[in-house]
């Protein structure tokens, strides 16, 4: 038999966020490789392999390692897998494995990015989408953050210090932000005040900012 690997966004939390493609598929794969947060979401799994931010490349390598030997693996990634998920990782490791492509499937998820706009009532297509989750430079929002459209962010690290950067390149101590915080699930947070504010503020680290235009 030949092995196949799907790549399935589970959305941002909430089991009703999970699309009937991603259900049907990890019930009819033979391996199931993610967080323990997101295989609890799937109620009809067969055999799990969880990961933690430590392991998540080995076990990475253990799933596609399954598929290679003819095995049918799914692989959950947050929101969406290729919206700072796991996407680019599991195409290396195939490649690195020969295993090719063509037996590679990915199933969309609702990005926790999509929800934030939904929440705000924004039309994201015409807002600047950025990510700096696991990236240490942050500058390249200073290239947009005043082009006049509104800003949709994963922050890096905490959104404190994000907005501590922002303070300090300039940009107003009064410029509206909205953190949404632990989105789809019940103690979800939408908080929205000034830049200054947000610099004191405590969140932890499953936030989107969404920074207004500058008027
Ligand atoms: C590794 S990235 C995964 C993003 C994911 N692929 C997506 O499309 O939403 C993890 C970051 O996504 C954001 N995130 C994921 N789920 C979230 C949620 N339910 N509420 C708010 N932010 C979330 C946070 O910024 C978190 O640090």
């Amino acid at each position: 038999m030949s092995g196949k690997i799907f790549i399935i966004g589970i959305g941002p939390g909430a089991e009703e966020y999970l699309t009937l493609k991603a259900v049907n598929c990890v019930k009819n794969c033979d391996y199931t490789v993610g967080s323990a947060r997101a295989i609890d979401l799937f109620r009809d799994v067969k055999n799990t392999i969880a990961f933690n931010v430590k392991d998540l490349v080995d076990k990475l390598e253990e799933g596609v390692e399954l598929a290679v030997s003819g095995n049918s693996v799914a692989i959950l990634s947050t929101g969406d897998p290729g919206f700072s998920g796991v996407l680019n990782t599991v195409l290396r490791i195939s490649k690195e494995k020969n295993f090719s492509k063509d037996k590679i499937e990915v199933i969309p998820g609702i990005s926790s990015l999509q929800l934030a706009a939904a929440r705000n009532h924004i039309q994201w297509d015409n807002a600047n989408v950025m990510t700096f989750h696991g990236r240490e430079n942050i500058e390249d929002i200073l290239e947009v953050i005043d082009n006049g459209k509104i800003t949709i962010a994963l922050p890096s690290r905490k959104v404190k210090d994000m907005a501590q950067f922002l303070l300090d390149n300039g940009v107003s101590e009064n410029r509206q932000v909205t953190v949404c915080e632990r989105l789809s699930y019940p103690d979800e947070k939408i908080v929205s005040t000034s830049l200054k504010n947000i610099a004191t503020s405590e969140f932890t680290y499953m936030c989107i900012m969404v920074i207004s235009s500058k008027d």
